[in-house]
């Protein structure tokens, strides 16, 4: 059975897009087995610097996985820090990477092509998310295209370790969710929490209400015909919130003229509302519950460690340092 791993900064509140993107898919391939799922706050470091939010965002996105449906007896589920010997493995990982192969990743250059001043952290990262990958013996890496770049990199890393000490490390492979479409934010760019114009999983009723109701649509009259219906932004969040006949029941009526567009956006809101009520529920149940989550965490991290060990004295022992 493969081993799948995948990691999820604390850097921020998660949105509808992280939702459909990254948790959905990650949760339905739990049922496979053996999923490995960590809260990467060792990588938020270069994000942000104050240590009370990291723990709040740490402690949140915690919440959110194992309201929306992350089962901790079938994936396991942990703080990256709580399992510290990964920033061993990045020494060693990192003794062996090429300056130019860190040159070249897209992610540290738009970072600095943004202005953003760098640090050794952020030229580091791809290193430390390798060394989150290989630790674990990991097969299948699902991830956004955003960081197919970086699992590539994590197999260059990986096939120079082999080559320069013999084979101890598992290649992995990357898995790109193809069939999950980007979802589009308020302003039809990307969601994403860097551009201001996302929809939070379990945000506030009356907010993201109005940020629905705000959505800017065209100056057509509501009886007009739409032709173009099945690319109006409402539809397209529809299809992902409501039951597939009631987005089609919007889609055909906006195509035919007479829905108005306040109204289409009404409905938007509560399809979107109701979608996330029972993990709203959930949530708060788990919120009551700190120690619970707080225990789920320790048994993921004793279960990771126990894996990491034995691959950090096969890597130790191959370099000559046990
Ligand atoms: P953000 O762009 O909000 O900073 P991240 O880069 O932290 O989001 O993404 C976390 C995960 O969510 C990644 O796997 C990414 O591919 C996925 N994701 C983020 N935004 C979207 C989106 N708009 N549509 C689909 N998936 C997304
Ligand atoms: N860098 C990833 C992101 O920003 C998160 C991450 C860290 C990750 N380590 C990982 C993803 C290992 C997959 C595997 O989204």
């Amino acid at each position: 059975m493969p081993r799948i791993l995948t990691g999820i900064t604390p850097s921020g509140t998660l949105h509808i897009g992280n939702y459909f993107g990254a948790m959905r898919p990650a949760i339905e391939l739990q049922a496979g087995g053996d999923a490995f799922y960590f809260i990467a706050d060792y990588h938020s470091m270069t994000a942000l610097t104050d240590a009370a939010e990291r723990r709040a965002y740490t402690q949140g996105i915690a919440l959110d996985w194992l309201a929306c449906g992350l089962d901790p007896a079938k994936a396991v589920f942990w703080r990256q820090s709580d399992v510290p010997v990964v920033c061993e493995l990045t020494w060693l990982l990192g003794s062996l990477t090429p300056m130019g192969l860190l040159e070249r990743a897209h992610s540290y250059k738009d970072k600095t092509a943004k202005g953003i001043a760098p640090n050794f952290g952020l030229f580091a990262y791809p290193v430390l998310m390798a060394a989150d990958i290989l630790l674990y013996d990991t097969n299948v890496v699902p991830v956004g295209r955003d960081q197919k770049q970086h699992v590539e990199m994590t197999r260059d890393i990986a096939i120079k370790f082999n080559q320069t000490y013999g084979e101890t490390l598992v290649v992995p492979d990357v898995q790109i969710r193809d069939e999950v479409a980007v979802v589009p934010g308020l302003d039809g760019q990307k969601m994403s929490k860097s551009y201001g114009n996302s929809i939070e999983i379990f945000g506030e009723e009356k907010v993201i209400r109005k940020k629905i109701m705000g959505i800017v649509m065209d100056s057509r009259t509501p009886q007009e015909p739409k032709p173009d219906a099945d690319k109006n932004l409402a539809i397209l969040l529809m299809r992902l919130v409501a039951p597939q006949d009631v987005a089609l029941d919007y889609e055909n009526r906006l195509r035919a003229g007479g829905l108005g567009y306040g109204d289409l956006k009404k409905a938007l809101f509560e399809q979107c509302w109701n979608y996330f009520a029972p993990y709203r529920a959930r949530r708060a149940e788990l919120m009551a519950n700190p120690d619970y989550v707080e225990h789920v965490l320790r048994d993921g991290a004793a279960r990771a460690q126990a894996v990491a060990a034995k691959t950090m004295d096969r890597a130790l022992k191959a370099c000559g340092l046990r």
